[in-house]
């Protein structure tokens, strides 16, 4: 039996997605100037496209093609790059390099960048709905369409990061750092995961474990984030390490320390793995990525 290539798999998801969002941003108007610029600097400036993965990856766990997931990706690494966006700016994290390049902001200014991640944001509901003219079943494009804004909203990415920003130079518990990290990272990462498997269509007992999987994995994926703060390269990981502490952030290393959190790490991407014994070889792809969300350098 051929032994999975992961490498391989990411590389040619990633060109799925990758065509896809130059299609997105040759359908904008050369009118919206700086907005059309703004967005197409931060799309396309290097990002590992991990949430469209994850979504293809979904569908595939359930029989289904990546593109298959293909609304669902698109739109969410639209939500995503415009949460990367401002989460940079001067009023949140503060930071100047981002997917290797200077931020959003460093380049056009900061309304622009505000702006350029509202546009992002509209733009991927206006994308994901659009699909409806594309033969694609409009209630599986509205349930989706649903899990992804809540998962942006308050309850979700933006409940996270809005705690995460009232926590710095706070000392906070394990159970509120979990709630910070379950939601600005964890939130999006799960309704990727939901979204493509729901597009394909499956049963409650398969959602119900994708779902358990995604929980662990979201929540592992900022563990790693935060280790990676602290360990990582920059010319790798393409943003300034060190940030973490110099802004005061609740994480997991500064909590727990860097043994603990590899190993809580290790723990859930063990158990998620372990969720989906009974998906034989169609997650493969799912098992796969899950490992390599904490062993990345990226
Ligand atoms: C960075 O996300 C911000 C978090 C939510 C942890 P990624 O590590 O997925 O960033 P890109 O998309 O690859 O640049
Ligand atoms: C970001 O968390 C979560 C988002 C919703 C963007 P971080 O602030 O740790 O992400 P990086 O390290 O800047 O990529
Ligand atoms: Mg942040
Ligand atoms: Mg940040
Ligand atoms: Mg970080």
């Amino acid at each position: 039996m051929a032994v999975f290539n992961l490498s391989d798999y990411l590389t040619k998801r990633r060109k799925i997605i990758e065509e896809e969002l130059q299609n997105v941003i040759k359908g904008i108007d050369e009118a919206s100037g700086t907005l059309k610029r703004a967005m197409k600097y931060s799309l396309f400036s290097g990002g590992k496209r991990i949430r469209p993965i994850f979504a293809f990856a979904a569908a595939e766990a359930v029989g289904g093609t990546a593109k298959d997931a293909l609304p669902a990706a698109i739109a969410l690494e639209l939500i995503h790059t415009y949460s990367l966006v401002h989460d940079d700016l001067p009023a949140m994290d503060d930071d100047d390099l981002r997917r290797g390049l200077p931020t959003s902001h460093k380049v056009f200014g900061e309304a622009q960048a505000v702006l350029a991640g509202d546009a992002l944001l509209t733009k991927a509901f206006s994308v994901l709905t659009d699909f409806a003219n594309n033969n694609i079943n409009p209630k599986k494009l509205l349930m989706v369409a649903h899990e992804i804004a809540q998962a942006a909203g308050e309850q979700g990415m933006l409940g996270g990061q809005i705690a995460d920003i009232e926590s710095e130079r706070k000392e906070i518990d394990l159970p509120s750092l979990e709630f910070i990290h379950i939601r600005k990272t964890g939130a999006l990462i799960l309704a990727s995961i939901r979204s493509g498997a729901i597009l394909v269509g499956t049963d409650e007992d398969k959602l119900g474990k994708l779902s358990k999987y995604g929980r662990n994995i979201g929540l592992a994926f900022q563990i790693s984030d935060d280790i990676l703060d602290v360990v990582g390269d920059k010319e790798l990981m393409g943003k300034k390490p060190g940030q973490d502490h110099v802004k005061g952030k609740a994480t997991y290393p500064a909590l727990l320390g860097l043994s603990e959190s590899r190993k809580m790490a290790e723990k859930l991407v063990e158990k998620a793995i372990e969720t989906l014994s009974d998906f034989g070889k169609a997650a493969e792809p799912l098992r796969a990525i899950g490992t390599f969300i904490i062993e990345r350098q990226s």
